[in-house]
């Protein structure tokens, strides 16, 4: 009898401990899988924004190398002879007189903001690619942001 409840009891503590592991095996499983479902949604979320963010990078490069001389770092320009960049309604609500600009130069009378300019940009002798990446930069920068990204197709169909 006292041998019989020994075993009982032993038989509850094993099947206690059993319980016990295949929960830990099943968190365990769980976390094993939880980490490659997020790295698959990261990379998913990365694809989307890298583009965008690529090209952004590469358009900095351009800016400080052909614009900045004249725009500024800070994209304001300077008052009466270089127009700002930097919450432009010109660069904002004219994408392609913006592009055409970069592509092929710029001079005659303008108005930014209120301001007018008549002054002459002349062409920067830039490829589509560099085009299309200093304007994502300029359109994304000093707090400017579009929700369109510029592509060098985009550039490309933009004729003299
Ligand atoms: C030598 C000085 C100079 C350089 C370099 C220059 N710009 Fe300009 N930019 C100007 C001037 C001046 C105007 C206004 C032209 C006019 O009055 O018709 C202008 C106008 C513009 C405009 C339209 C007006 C506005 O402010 O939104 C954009 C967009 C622009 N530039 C972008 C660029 C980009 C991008 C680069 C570099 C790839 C660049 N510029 C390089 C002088 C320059």
């Amino acid at each position: 009898m006292f041998i019989k409840l020994k075993t009982k009891k032993r038989l509850k503590q094993i099947l206690i401990l059993e319980i016990c592991s295949i929960v830990f095996c099943i968190s365990v499983l769980a976390k094993q899988q939880a980490p490659t479902e997020t790295y698959i949604s990261n990379v998913n979320i990365d694809n989307q924004e890298t583009e965008l963010s690529k090209s952004i990078t590469r358009g900095e490069e351009i800016y400080i190398d052909f614009c900045m001389q004249c725009h500024l770092a800070d994209g304001k320009g300077t008052p009466k002879v270089f127009p700002p960049l930097a919450g432009s309604d010109w660069l904002l609500n004219k994408r392609k007189e913006s592009i055409h600009s970069i592509k092929f130069g710029l001079n005659g009378p303008i108005k930014v903001n209120g301001e007018p300019y008549n002054s002459a940009m002349t062409p920067l002798g830039l490829e589509n690619e560099e085009i299309a990446d200093v304007m994502n930069y300029i359109m994304n920068s000093w707090g400017n942001m579009q929700d369109k990204m510029v592509t060098t197709e985009e550039v490309a169909a933009i004729k003299k």
